[in-house]
This record gives structure tokens, sequence and C-alpha cells, in this order.
């Protein structure tokens, strides 16, 4: 993002925080508890997701030729290189003899060879596994899962290519991974990022001690959006003037993409929530990472970001997913068919909206 609209950014949010305020949906928003519970709908929401980009990773997990990485999406194992002339290769990590997987985690390599008879399989472009359309774009790894898809992420993202890719976070270091095999919908694990309503109860002692509460700057792109979470100490710009505000120190910005992805982007992190479908209604999987600008060879600093990516992994796992948990058990239960989204969680909205528009096609 430019400094002027960083600026603008800061201004719309600092006027929300002094008049203790949030942008607004035009008007409240019903969603049928089937919605999170129903095999129809889960059956739909998978095949919307397959259909759609997949975002996988940063594209500093592959930072030279010969570099691999793998992994999982809504349960295919999925190769990931860059091949001698830059560019990036996905393959299905599934060996044509007898389907074992050829590779585990990441690291450098020029051939592969299976685990189980020790076939070979080159690193650019065997002709023992299957290749799928794969590409790097702001910054991030993308690919479909469906061969015959052909993938155009500067169309997906429209004016969100040029934004994401200036922050930096996909060439930015990756410090860690961790998974949550979780009993929630895959759209409530989402639904947790696309509001800050919560944040005075649910993170009365972590997330709510830095930033505000019910007060947050939307707008939306498309099939995404974003949204601007200010901190606390935003309200001490009203004192200074803008050309001497440093915004990225007053705000969180949280990137919504469709269908599946939240980003969430500080001056000092990026993570990345993957979240998937699993094999019920009521089950997901989030992959959960984050990538730093900070220098992780010294081993203080190193340390330093990873307690913060440990504090922020355990918030939302037992704040935001173990409240969400029994929300799901309600929604299962049959007590209410329908629940209500605020007029100030147009992020839900948004969400919602995008996802019935993607299945009715
Ligand atoms: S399964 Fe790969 S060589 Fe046999
Ligand atoms: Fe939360």
């Amino acid at each position: 993002m430019d400094r002027d609209q960083l600026i603008d950014l800061t201004r719309r949010a600092l006027k929300l925080a002094r008049d203790k305020t949030t942008d607004l949906a035009p008007s409240e928003y019903t969603v049928a508890a089937e919605d999170y519970t129903s095999a129809d709908r889960l059956a739909r929401d998978r095949a919307m997701l397959m259909a759609s980009p997949q975002l996988v990773g940063y594209a500093s997990e592959l930072p030279g030729p010969g570099t691999y990485c793998t992994k999982t999406v809504m349960g295919r194992s999925i190769l990931m290189t860059r091949i001698a002339d830059g560019t990036v290769k996905a393959f299905d990590n599934v060996c044509l003899h007898r389907q074992s997987q050829v590779v585990s985690g990441c690291g450098s390599a020029r051939r592969f060879s299976c685990p189980y008879h020790g076939f070979p399989e080159t690193n650019s472009g065997s002709a023992r596994l299957t290749e799928l359309p794969a590409t790097e774009c702001a910054g991030f790894l993308w690919l479909a899962l469906d061969p015959r898809r052909p993938l155009d992420i500067s169309a997906h993202l429209g004016p969100l290519a040029d934004e994401l890719e200036s922050w930096g976070i996909g060439r930015w270091s990756p410090l860690d991974e961790k998974v949550l095999a979780s009993p929630i919908n895959w759209k409530l694990a989402i639904d947790t990022f696309a509001e800050n309503y919560h944040f005075a109860t649910v993170h009365k002692n972590t997330f709510a001690t830095i930033a505000r509460s019910n007060c947050t700057v939307f707008d939306a792109f498309g099939a995404h959006h974003r949204l601007v979470f200010p901190l606390n100490a935003i309200s001490g710009l009203d004192k200074v003037p803008a050309d001497q505000w440093d915004p990225l120190q007053s705000m969180v910005v949280i990137y919504a993409l469709f269908p599946n992805i939240v980003i969430s982007a500080t001056i000092a992190n990026g993570e990345l929530f993957r979240v998937y479908p699993a094999d019920a209604p009521g089950h997901s999987i989030t992959v959960h990472q984050n990538s730093t600008p900070l220098d992780l060879s010294d081993e203080s600093v190193a340390a330093g970001a990873q307690a913060v990516f440990d504090y922020a992994h355990a918030t939302v796992r037992d704040e935001d997913y173990a409240l969400v948990e029994k929300l799901q058990a309600n929604l299962e239960s049959g007590a209410r068919t329908h629940l209500v989204f605020g007029r100030n969680e147009p992020g839900l909205h948004h969400r919602h909206s995008m996802w019935s528009k993607a299945i009715a096609n």
C-alpha cells in the first residue's frame, strides 16, 4: 500500500475510534443453521473450493531453484518445487507405481526418488508425477486442484494483487506452521476472523489489551474484502499531524481472500490461515503459518518471533475456536433454525453472500 492509501485508512479508522462506531452493513443478515451442518452444503462447499484458485503458502518457502515444499489441501498431498528457470511447479505427491507419497517436508533436491520402491522422479517436471497448474503471484504460491482449470491469479485478486505484493509478506521469512483439526464447520472457523466485535469479551485479556473492539474499517474488493482493526494507540494520533503518522504502528490489516484464506498483516507479522472443510460438516482443518521481516538468523530475534506466533496461535485455538465449538454444537442441536449477523459485522455479510453466490452457480 502506498502512504496516501495508508493515511486515508488511518483517517477512517481514527474517525471510527473517535466516534465510538464501526463501518456498518445496510441491514442485518440472516443465515440458516443448515449452512454449517448439512451434508448437501458441505458437498457444494467442497466443489466450490475444488474449483477455486488455492493460495497454499509464501513464495519464500521456495527460496531458490531446486527447493521444494509439500502441502496438504483438502486431503490431497501436493509437491511444489522451484525449477532451474525460477518458475514454480506443482505435482500430485502420488507415485504412479502404487501411490506412495514421494516427498515429505521441505528442502532442496536435484531429484526425488520414491521411498517405496525407489522409482526416480526428476525435480523439473517428471513424466511420473501428475502436474497441476501452479504459479507465484502477489508473493504467494498458488495452484489449481483441477488440472483443467487455468490459473489467472491477477484476475482473481484484482487490485489486491498489487496491494498484497507491496506488503512483501510472501517474501518475508517463513517462521512456522501449526495445524488445527477442529470440530467446527470451515465457514464458522473463518467467521471468527471476520469481525472484532468479540474482542472485548472473547479476547478480554489478550488481543483486547492492544486492539479496539467493535471498530472496523471495511472495504470489499469483488469476492474478497479487507478489514482494518485499529489498535488502542490510534487515539493518540489525534494530537499528531498526519505527515508524522506511522500508520502501521496503529492497525492490523486483515485480508479475507475468497474462498478460504485469511491473511493478518502487521508491521512485523504476516499470518496466513488456510481453512478447509474436513470429512463432515462439523469438522475443519486450519493451517496457520507466519512470516516475518525480522532477521531470524539472530537467535534471540527468532525466539521472540516464535513466541509471538505461539501466542497468536494459542489465542485462536483456546479463545476463538474453543468458543465456537459450542456454537457448532448448538447449530447441530436444531434448537434454532437461523443465526443473525448484525449491521456491525459487514465482513460476515460479505463472506457469506459471496459463498452463497458461488455455490448457486
Ligand atoms: S510406490 Fe513409488 S516406486 Fe513403488
Ligand atoms: Fe477472535
